[in-house]
């Protein structure tokens, strides 16, 4: 048995929003592979973190009302029980706003630092004078200076593809704020990647990548190293760069340091030696699987980093392409955005593990979820085949011989082929052919199907004095059967957890050394998996419409687009009063109004306002507001309004009077 000590990461999903099913490929394709390991008996730990840091982040929380570390513990919460509910078993999950993480980062970069790897210069950058913060490219949007297209990003054009510095963006307006960002200078530190050139040739051509990234990687070494700014200015939700007050590390910076700090989370909670894993001279086995798009920050910045800081560097990295459903860019409207959440609604998570595992290979390309595809594949291999042995022999056995399987194993060459399997198979697993596995052992279950087809055992059972032929048979079939589960267990641990219970057995290892159950009592049977339905699928896409309308509605509640701006000349002509509601009366018959005696100093106007499903007359006699005293006055139906009092919400109970400061007079002018 092989006994190999591995440590495995998959990428940190990013805390600012819900794990889908592009995520999920990755996440799957990892924690197949790990399972595999650990099923071989190997030392094997996966672990993985949230990627809590950056604007984004910051920005939504503020958004949210809330702290960007409530934000993080809350979507950090909902990762973990997406994955858990996919059956992704980490080791560990933690977060890149942890303690091992603020000191492992500030620890590889003080002896970058000290080799002389961090450099730092003033550069212009796009700001935000309202917000008072520096605007990535994604928070500018603005014409695009080729096409001429309104609301495109700050980098680059989604309408006719150009790319572009957000300088030549006509129009420009942060996305934040709204107002035109202007251009500051700040002092930035960066990573001088090409002071590692020569180590990364060496490192790139040992073999760690497939040979579509080292392709990449080449060109890229071709064209000269550049160097990476990694820092940004407060307000960043990040970590402070240690001597450099207001300089935060860049997201980037400490995210891939989060894969260790993750570890040493592990380390601490279970006792493991660290440095026999991180060390300069483990013999431990780091993989990273990761997507084609942050293949430069994994394959360059991150050997590079740990090099330079006197860590090992990768075994290899293995990279993964996209997901597309039904052959198109997953896309919201037409709901093949699918989130974890929604599709654990409605279907197994299991289906999705086998149809992935199905359709993954080693290589780079896209992967395509085609519904139809799907249903017809798990229907046909999972239920169809490997299923239906169970269902098809458990009857008779348990019927006819009280549960318990026969004494000799009929055909011990057909079983020795099913076990002789396991090398090919786990050749194909080893070297993340997934697909390739799957057509292996689909092709074993059409063998075992067809030893049962060909012997007949509902005929046998009919005929008198085949009764241990009839048990020998089924036996057999459950033996294969057992061996089919074993090589899927990596795919399908629920699968194989059930079965297990139903062949009264433990979770199986890897079958290299397995022999046949002989005089064993199974279990009764149940059905262990159930067909995909279409009108299923269907429920998914019409729930993830739903989602987009829901974020949509929300989104248009809170913030309602800005209306066309006005001249400061016409700002100045609206006269603000602080107002006293000297009385609140109900008018029956209006759904919304209230008639409002309101104090504005020199006089008492009657004002109508529609906020009756936010306030009881009675709460707002006494109260203050901000009127608008010198608006026309206005004919309703239920009188003629004299001004307007001010308030803020989206509507029914959420409506806020705006309130003056206590010290405020009726009168009082508003500037
Ligand atoms: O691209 C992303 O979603 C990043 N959050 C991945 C980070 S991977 C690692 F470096 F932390
Ligand atoms: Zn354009």
């Amino acid at each position: 048995m092989p006994d190999r000590k591995i440590l495995v990461t998959s990428a940190l999903p990013y805390a600012n929003g819900p794990i889908h099913l592009g995520h999920l490929v990755e996440y799957i394709q990892t924690d197949i592979w790990v399972r595999f390991q650990k099923q071989r008996g190997n030392q094997c730990y996966y672990v993985c973190a949230d990627d809590t840091h950056g604007t984004p982040i910051m920005l939504k929380a503020d958004q949210e009302g809330i702290t960007p570390e409530e934000l993080i513990a809350r979507v950090g919460q909902e990762h973990l029980a997406d994955f858990t509910d996919f059956g992704v078993a980490f080791d560990n999950y933690h977060s890149t706003h942890s303690e091992e993480n603020r000191v492992l980062s500030e620890l590889i970069y003080q002896r970058l630092k000290e080799g002389g790897h961090i450099t730092s210069r003033s550069i212009t950058q796009a700001f935000d004078p309202v917000k008072k913060m520096f605007l990535p490219d994604r928070f500018i949007k603005g014409e695009c200076p080729r096409c001429g297209a309104a609301d495109q990003y700050g980098d680059n054009c989604e309408v006719c593809g150009a790319t572009y510095a957000h300088t030549e963006l006509k129009n420009p307006v942060s996305v934040v704020s709204g107002e035109t960002p202007v251009e500051r200078k700040s002092v930035h530190y960066f990573f001088k990647l090409a002071d590692f050139t020569d180590m990364l040739r060496r490192w790139t051509a040992e073999g760690h990548l497939q040979n579509e990234v080292l392709n990449k990687l080449n060109e890229w070494l071709e064209s000269g190293l550049q160097e990476w700014d990694i820092s940004r200015d407060a307000p960043y939700f990040g970590f402070e760069i240690p001597d450099a007050p207001g300089k935060y590390f860049y997201v980037w910076l400490d995210a891939p340091v989060g894969y260790m700090a993750s570890f040493k989370n592990l380390c601490s909670k279970k006792g493991l030696d660290f440095d026999a894993f991180w060390g300069r001279d483990s013999d431990a086995e780091l993989y990273h699987f990761i997507g084609k798009d942050i293949v430069y920050f994994h394959a360059l910045f991150w050997p590079a980093m740990l090099h330079g800081a006197g860590f090992r560097t990768p075994s290899a990295i293995f990279t993964h392409g996209f997901l597309t459903v039904n052959g198109e860019k997953m896309s919201k409207s037409r709901g093949t955005f699918i989130t974890a959440r929604t599709y654990l609604g409605h279907l197994n998570p299991e289906y999705l593990r086998y149809y992935f595992a199905a359709k993954l290979s080693d290589g780079v390309d896209d992967i395509d979820l085609n519904f139809q595809d799907f249903s017809q594949r798990v229907n046909s291999d999972l239920v169809g085949k490997v299923v239906n042995i169970a269902s098809r022999c458990s009857g008779f056995i348990n019927k006819r011989f009280a549960g318990k399987l026969s004494a000799r194993c009929a055909e011990p060459e057909m079983f020795e082929q099913f076990r002789a399997a396991h090398e090919p198979i786990a050749a194909l697993y080893e070297g993340r052919e997934f697909g390739k596995a799957m057509r292996e052992i689909m092709a074993l279950a059409d063998r075992a199907n067809q030893y049962i087809d060909e012997q007949k055992p509902w005929i046998i059972a009919k005929q008198e004095g085949r009764d241990q032929e009839l048990q020998e048979v089924c036996s057999m079939g459950i033996n294969l059967f057992r061996l089919l589960i074993a090589y899927l267990q990596p795919v399908l641990p629920a699968l194989a957890g059930n079965a297990a219970e139903f062949l009264n057995i433990a979770t199986q290892p890897w079958p290299d050394q397995a022999q046949p159950l002989l005089s064993h009592g199974i279990n009764k049977f149940k059905p262990l998996m159930t067909r995909v339905e279409m009108d299923k699928i269907d429920a998914v896409v019409a729930a993830s419409k739903e989602d987009l309308q829901e974020t949509r509605q929300a989104a248009a509640k809170k913030f309602e687009a800005i209306a066309e701006t006005i001249d400061f000349e016409d700002f100045a002509k609206v006269d603000l009063r602080i107002g006293r509601i000297v009385r609140a009366e109900s008018i029956p018959e209006a759904d919304k109004l209230l008639r409002l005696s309101v104090d504005i100093g020199a006089e008492t106007r009657t004002i109508f306002a529609g906020i009756k499903s936010a306030y009881a007359p009675e709460d707002l006699e006494g109260r203050l507001t901000v009127v608008v005293a010198n608006l026309k006055p206005r004919k309703m139906r239920f009188g003629v309004s004299e001004g307007m009092v001010l308030a803020a919400g989206p509507g029914g109970k959420d409506i806020w009077l705006l309130q003056p400061d206590q010290g405020a007079q009726p009168g009082m002018r508003v500037k």
